[in-house]
């Protein structure tokens, strides 16, 4: 699979078989990641791999009541150490910390798809009840808790985005290219399609009914 394959393949699964997870490939995962880039490389990302039921349905409350995610095996509740960052980037700190656990969660997310795994990134979640909950220090932040498990549902095929002309600019903020080459028409193309699809299944059933 190569990496625009990988990227369609990860979504953001919320139903999830009971089948566990080996922790050997919660470790593989948890081990490549931290192969994500951090400001001065300081790595300030924490994993805490909760497999506990109780907790794992804590967390799902904790999480303003997304009680779908207590069905996923595992939940990996990524944390950074914030002032360890600061101390080297002082008002920077804070964002830096941020980014670099993005980068940190983004390749779990990656790695687990790669290994027929599914995730979802939820950051919903009340931080006091989370920190309560698994003993996390008062300066320690909670970036994201990640359920982790085998899809029980269906994938999504194709990922509702915006077309990339929208959001990029040349030169200078807001100056959009004409140029239809370097964005080709794959996504109107797709678009297009589904919406003819629509119609003809629209007409198949208007015919039906008709009879
Ligand atoms: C910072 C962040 C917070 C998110 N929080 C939640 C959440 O609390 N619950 C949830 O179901 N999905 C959450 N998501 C997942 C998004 O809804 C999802 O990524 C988006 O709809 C795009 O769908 P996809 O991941 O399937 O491509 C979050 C994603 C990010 C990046």
């Amino acid at each position: 699979m190569n990496l625009v394959e990988l990227l369609q393949k990860r979504y953001s699964c919320r139903k999830y078989s009971d089948k566990d997870v080996d922790d050997k490939d919660i470790g593989k995962i948890i081990n490549h990641a931290s192969l994500a880039p951090s400001a001065g490389n300081l790595q300030p990302w924490q994993v805490i791999v909760v497999k506990d039921k109780l907790k794992r349905y804590s967390l799902s409350v904790a999480s303003l009541s997304q009680t779908w995610m207590k069905e996923a095996p595992v939940h990996l509740v990524i944390c950074g150490n914030v002032n360890y960052v600061k101390k080297f980037y002082k008002v920077k700190g804070d964002l830096y910390a941020k980014q670099d656990c993005a980068a940190f969660i983004e390749n779990i997310l990656l790695l687990a798809a790669d290994s027929g795994l599914s995730t979802c990134w939820v950051g919903a979640f009340d931080d006091a009840m989370v920190k309560r909950e698994l003993s996390i220090p008062e300066n320690v932040d909670v970036y994201a808790i990640i359920p982790l498990g085998y899809s029980n549902e269906k994938h999504p095929n194709h990922k509702k985005r915006y077309d990339p002309s929208i959001f990029t600019f040349f030169e200078k903020y807001g100056n959009r290219k004409q140029d239809k080459s370097l964005f080709p028409l794959e996504k109107q193309v797709s678009k297009i399609k589904d919406k003819s699809k629509d119609i003809f299944n629209k007409a198949d059933e208007l015919v039906k009914h008709s009879k």
